[in-house]
């Protein structure tokens, strides 16, 4: 195991003179608050806490930062808005927590080439109204949006609920400015649509949670802006039905929608209570939002029309259009509060899964998880973004159950059996970080983890960004 120098005062007072005394804190509750993330009751809460949070406000200071943490062997860990769901920011080894959020300016839109180049402190829900300001998609929409860094975004590789047109935030990233572990700043890849000159870094680093390099500058591709967006909110009266009706909306309806999202009756039911607002059909199974884009209103209306009817010919008690802003906001509102509005019935450790499936699988997964959770006289709510296979399993079993512990290993441990039998893995878009890294053995074999640490330490010899995440490292 990696042995790293403290933090004493003496490195604080380096820090100081590196970045500006406003810009270095050891303030007890900002230690704690920029430790977490969303993670709920994380076992690591007291043994993971920040020695020092710092504000970096350009790449030249995180430069600096990175080669005196090297020289010193400190480890630094990168921070966005504190919305990940796996613990990817939490300092495991304490040391230094870099939050991004001071280098938070969107740099340059460009239309001639379609990009738009931000710093990692950027909110995403920011870049989705610049580019549409500009008549411009930025197709990123994790259901943090409102809340969450892009940077955040591009490390974890975040999807949320455009991934099946669109695809996650790494199929979005066209370049990256980096600081490595001793400081060197460099660009991966460029405003280019093509490029092989060398390995493809960019989605190297997307996705590799801050273990790689720090992220300074980001270079995103923009759309054409659709002119028509229409949400479905389509009640069926199972789960069955509804997972089976998916795949039907590109092979029948010959449609690839911008979005297909489930909600399971008890997702549906949370939500009606923590927002304290009746969605329509909410004693239906499940639900689907089905998201549509075009530009003519006609043909729009005439493509709605074609997948509302295939819906109610398989089963849909009914179709609801959301066609103007307001309404697509209350549902989207809803969809997006399914998360906390689980936490605020189901607080404390749950199981929180994050499971990713091919999507012929998911009615199998959907019929598995059933089972599973009944055997073990368990609850469960289910959601998530299912035109991609990527289902968000919350496991409740009984807060008073003596087992209850054991209960939830057990739940999971035959839920992961199903996915990975079914061809899927453990987690889709909220990330390995520490929550799940003991669990990694279970879907990656020992050639990709071996490989996966050599990668690491390949561009962080002295183990300092972020160590202890992603693989067991002891
Ligand atoms: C969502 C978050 C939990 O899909 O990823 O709501
Ligand atoms: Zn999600």
């Amino acid at each position: 195991m990696t042995e790293y120098r403290s933090v004493t005062a003496d490195v604080v007072a380096d820090l100081a003179a590196i970045l500006g005394e406003r810009n270095v804190s050891c303030d007890p509750d900002k230690l704690i608050a920029y430790s977490l993330d969303e993670v709920q009751g994380p076992p690591w809460k007291e043994s993971c806490r920040a020695d020092v949070v710092v504000f970096p406000e350009k790449t030249e200071d995180v430069a600096t930062l990175a080669r005196y943490a090297n020289e010193n062997k400190i480890p630094l860990t990168a921070r966005g808005a504190g919305t990940g769901l796996s613990g990817g920011a939490v300092p495991a080894r304490r040391g230094i927590v870099v939050s991004f959020e001071k280098m938070n300016r969107i740099i340059e839109l460009d239309r001639d080439n379609l990009t738009v180049t931000v710093e990692p402190g950027v909110v995403t829900a920011e870049i989705n109204k610049a580019a549409a300001d500009a008549g411009l998609l930025y197709a990123g929409d994790p259901c943090s949006g409102d809340a969450s860094f892009i940077g955040g975004n591009v490390a974890e590789n975040a999807g949320g609920n455009k991934v099946v047109k669109y695809g996650p935030t790494g199929s979005h990233v066209l370049a990256l400015e980096a600081v490595l572990a001793d400081g060197r700043v460099t660009w991966f890849g460029g405003k280019r649509r093509k490029d092989v000159t060398g390995y493809d870094f960019v989605h190297l680093l997307v996705g590799s949670e801050g273990t790689l390099a720090l992220i300074t500058k980001i270079i995103l591709k923009l759309l054409p802006l659709p002119g028509e967006v229409v949400d479905l909110l389509v009640p069926f009266p199972d789960v069955a039905s509804a997972v089976r009706f998916v795949p039907r909306i590109v092979t029948e309806g010959k449609i690839l929608p911008a979005s297909v999202e489930f909600m399971d009756h008890r997702s549906i039911s949370l939500t009606e209570r923590y927002l304290n607002r009746k969605l329509p059909y909410s004693d239906a199974g499940a639900h689907l939002i089905i998201q549509l884009e075009g530009n003519d209103r006609e043909n729009m209306a005439d493509e709605y029309e074609r997948i509302g009817d295939l819906c109610l010919a398989h089963g849909a008690l009914e179709v609801f259009v959301a066609d103007n802003r307001n309404s697509r906001d209350r549902l989207w509102k809803a969809r997006k509060s399914i998360t906390e509005s689980v936490w605020a019935f189901h607080p404390g450790k749950n199981v929180n899964e994050d499971v990713v499936v091919p999507t012929s699988a998911v009615p199998e997964l959907m019929e598995q998880v059933q089972a599973i959770t009944a055997r073990h006289g368990s609850d469960y709510v289910a959601f998530g973004h299912i035109g991609d296979g990527n289902m968000h399993l919350t496991i409740a079993p009984d807060r008073d159950r003596p087992d209850r512990e054991a209960v939830l290993k057990a739940i999971q441990a035959d839920i992961y059996d199903v996915v990975k039998g079914l061809g899927g893995t453990l987690t889709g878009e909220h990330g390995v970080g520490l929550k799940r890294r003991d669990q990694v053995g279970l879907f990656l074999d020992e050639a990709q983890i071996d490989l996966i640490r050599r990668v690491k330490l390949a561009f962080d010899p002295n183990n300092i960004l972020n160590p202890d995440k992603i693989v067991p490292w002891k």
